[in-house]
């Protein structure tokens, strides 16, 4: 699948703990475009982990995104970003800036997402709150199009994840 994305769109990765959205960045994406929850943390706690530092970090990457979309710069966030309301705060800032917002959707198995959280050495996510983003993602996805987002992309196997081709409009 080729992922057509427009010049400086924000564009948010949906997937559990696990998903691999982390990986699809780096593998897609220059350094500079991404703003992860978990750089935030550090940033602000010199601690990736540290989730009492959850608020000051996604305030962080508030304001990091809304500075890059003022000049129209590609940015991706990376976070879990299941739940609705995380996702209007991201839609907000690019509406207010009048620029498009496209979804990547990695939608794993749950036994996929748990296996490598699992095997994981960095962190490991507690295998219920994996289950609760992987079901919470599930309920989502049909409403994806009505929030906001211009373009939805699917990737539902990590073949699709693999083969998916990332490309600027
Ligand atoms: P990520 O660390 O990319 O997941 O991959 P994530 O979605 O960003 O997770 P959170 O939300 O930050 O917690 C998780 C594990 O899966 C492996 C990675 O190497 C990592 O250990 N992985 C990822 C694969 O084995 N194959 C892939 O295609 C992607
Ligand atoms: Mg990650």
């Amino acid at each position: 699948m080729i992922l057509r994305l427009p010049r400086g769109a924000l564009v948010v990765l949906i997937g559990a703990s696990g998903a691999g959205k982390s990986t699809f960045a780096a593998a897609h994406f220059q350094p500079s475009q991404v703003l992860s929850s978990d750089a935030m943390r550090a940033l602000v706690a010199d601690d990736p982990n540290d989730q009492s530092a959850t608020e000051p970090a996604f305030e962080l990457l508030h304001t990091l995104l809304a500075l890059r979309l003022a000049r129209a710069r590609l940015t991706v966030v990376d976070a879990t970003n299941v739940e609705r309301w995380a996702r209007e705060r991201l839609l907000a800032v690019a509406r207010r800036h009048r620029r498009p917002a496209a979804a990547i959707v990695i939608d794993l198995p749950l036994e996929i997402c748990l296996e490598r959280n699992a095997a994981r050495d960095d962190r490991t996510v507690p295998a219920a709150a994996v289950r609760r983003q992987h079901a919470t993602l599930r309920r989502s996805i049909g409403s994806l199009a009505e929030e906001g987002f211009r373009q939805v992309w699917r990737l539902d196997a990590p073949q699709s994840v693999s083969e998916a081709r990332v490309e600027l409009a």
